[in-house]
């Protein structure tokens, strides 16, 4: 593991009262640490049924093409020491074209597509690559602060080689002006991890 002290700034911290919801999430409390055994270890990997045709491609998923920009989003998983992640689950959800989420509880008044589903996965290779075809996602309003709206983002989970190695992390599209607005993205304090390909 890397040394904390390097890696200060890089990571967002649980408490941060400008994203409002941190304030009822963060622990109050000191963490404590529990002892690593071999069944937390080798459990299964949750989600670890046959991938379909088309689970990483989101623009096949439906009897026709959903609207917006067709993107590819393509990358490495790494460890710490930059060796690649070979058979790593990556689950990726996103709101559409317009900005809305194909999901009972998002109300923003934009159009669902209905062809876009806005959800993918897909394994990485044995260089710990991984692919998705999707389309750009729009912008959309929240409810964190008066006329709150977030960045485009994509969401991601990512499964190591066990239940516990889980990550879940957004990616956002370059030069987006709403940047300076969202606290989510501006509490991770060092600007280069902000700006950090993904
Ligand atoms: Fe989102």
């Amino acid at each position: 593991m890397k040394d904390r002290s390097a890696m200060a700034g890089s990571q967002p911290p649980l408490l941060y009262p400008p994203y409002r919801s941190t304030t009822r999430w963060a622990p109050s409390k000191p963490l404590i640490r529990l002892p690593e055994t071999l069944s937390e270890l080798d459990a299964p990997v949750y989600g670890w049924w046959p991938l379909g045709e088309a689970d990483n491609d989101l623009t096949r998923q439906s009897s026709d093409e959903p609207q917006g920009q067709r993107i590819i989003v393509a990358g490495r998983v790494l460890d710490e020491a930059a060796r690649p992640v070979a058979s790593a689950l990556i689950e990726l959800w996103q709101a559409n074209a317009a900005g809305r989420y194909c999901h009972a509880k998002d109300d923003h008044p934009a159009p669902l597509d209905p062809h876009f589903a806005g959800a993918g996965r897909t394994i990485t290779d044995a260089e710990g690559r991984y692919e998705f075809i999707t389309i750009k996602p729009g912008a959309y309003p929240w409810r964190n602060h008066d006329n709150a709206w977030r960045p485009a983002h994509i969401h991601f989970s990512l499964f190591g080689s066990s239940f516990r190695t889980r990550l879940v992390t957004q990616m956002y599209f370059p030069d987006d002006p709403l940047f300076d607005y969202d606290p989510i993205l501006q509490s991770v304090h060092d600007e280069r991890a902000r700006r950090r390909p993904p």
